[in-house]
């Protein structure tokens, strides 16, 4: 029986990471099993800065962006030594389970620390990203691709009125997700994403015939890990190579697709996991990540997250090519 557990958030925080610690800090009380944080993710843990929390330490945190435990990307858990010391900090504490919320570093690390040292952990993905296999989505991608929508609309007002092609940057690291939502939802002209290869010869065939019918303003969503560069580095292509007079911009939206207020779907998502991931726990799984796939929770290994590709639809990239006619 599992009496004593701690949840911890880690990597690039997301909108949602706090509806999910309330969610894990509730479900632990509601069972009776006793719950503690841990700050800063895996440096926390191998410091100890582990505190036991309580239902009311989790009152008014639902609609809050960020994460309440802080979140590092630890360097010291990815050495021996430094796992070594977590799991005595674990130990002097007597937690015997763990709920690790975030995305792909985080699972890599309690995938390791469970085959040495045999802590079990149940995992919440909890990344803008969207690339984990075993969910349909992350916990915070869909407050990122809104916020991703609304800078977009803004700048296709600013477009317009000048009649200008911008190449808008989304973040996601190596995945697509975020651009591809985003680009259909803001209607953009053309997206391109990691996963498929978007030749700068074709953007320019794109864009040159938009201009030949008339469009006089274009918006380009280029994901971060896109093959063919940055935003930057793709519109210096295009300008090189597109032989008619246009305006081009480059706006990249950096981090400000991590933060603000979570919607209702990331929201529900989050609640539904950390109960999921405490639930887990109790049940004897281990290793695994909590995920909702067709409305259903399932447990996917840790190993799998990370290891298996997530590929986007490929029918979405054709659909923007087709209504950006
Ligand atoms: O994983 C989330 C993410 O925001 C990625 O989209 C991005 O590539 C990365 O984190 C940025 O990391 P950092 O905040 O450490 O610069």
């Amino acid at each position: 029986m599992m009496n004593k557990i701690a949840v911890f958030t880690s990597g690039g925080d997301a909108p949602g990471m706090n509806a999910c610690i309330r969610a894990v800090v509730r479900s632990a009380v509601y069972y009776g099993i006793e719950v503690y944080g841990i700050r800063r993710g895996y440096n926390g843990m191998i410091s100890g800065d582990i505190f036991e929390m309580k239902s009311h330490s989790v009152s008014n945190i639902i609609q809050r962006g960020g994460t309440i435990l802080k979140s590092a990307r630890s360097k010291e858990f990815m050495t021996k030594d430094g796992r070594q010391k977590a799991f005595e900090q674990l130990q002097n504490n007597g937690i015997q389970g763990l709920v690790a919320i975030g995305g792909n570093g985080t699972f890599t690390g309690a995938s390791i620390f469970y085959d040495e040292f045999g802590i079990p952990a149940v995992g919440a993905p909890g990344t803008i990203d969207n690339d984990l296999y075993g969910t349909d989505h992350t916990i915070g991608f869909d407050t990122a691709v809104n916020t991703a929508l609304d800078a977009i609309d803004k700048i296709r007002d600013t477009a317009d009125s000048h009649d200008r092609v911008f190449f808008i940057e989304v973040m996601g690291r190596d995945s697509g997700y975020i651009a591809i939502q985003s680009g259909i939802a803001g209607g953009a002209e053309l997206v391109m994403v990691p996963e498929v290869l978007t030749p700068i010869a074709e953007v320019t065939e794109v864009l040159k015939q938009g201009w030949s019918r008339s469009k006089s303003s274009s918006i380009v969503i280029v994901a971060e890990g896109d093959e063919e560069g940055n935003a930057a580095e793709v519109a210096e292509k295009i300008k090189n190579r597109i032989g008619i007079d246009i305006d081009i911009r480059v706006t990249t939206l950096g981090h400000i697709q991590r933060g603000g207020i979570p919607t209702a779907y990331d929201r529900i998502l989050a609640s539904r996991l950390g109960l999921a991931a405490v639930e887990g726990l109790m049940g004897g799984q281990k290793g695994v990540m909590a995920g909702i796939i067709n409305n259903e929770i399932v447990y996917t290994p840790f190993k799998d997250t990370i290891r298996l590709p997530k590929p986007i639809n490929e029918d979405l990239l054709r659909m923007v090519k087709i209504l950006s006619v």
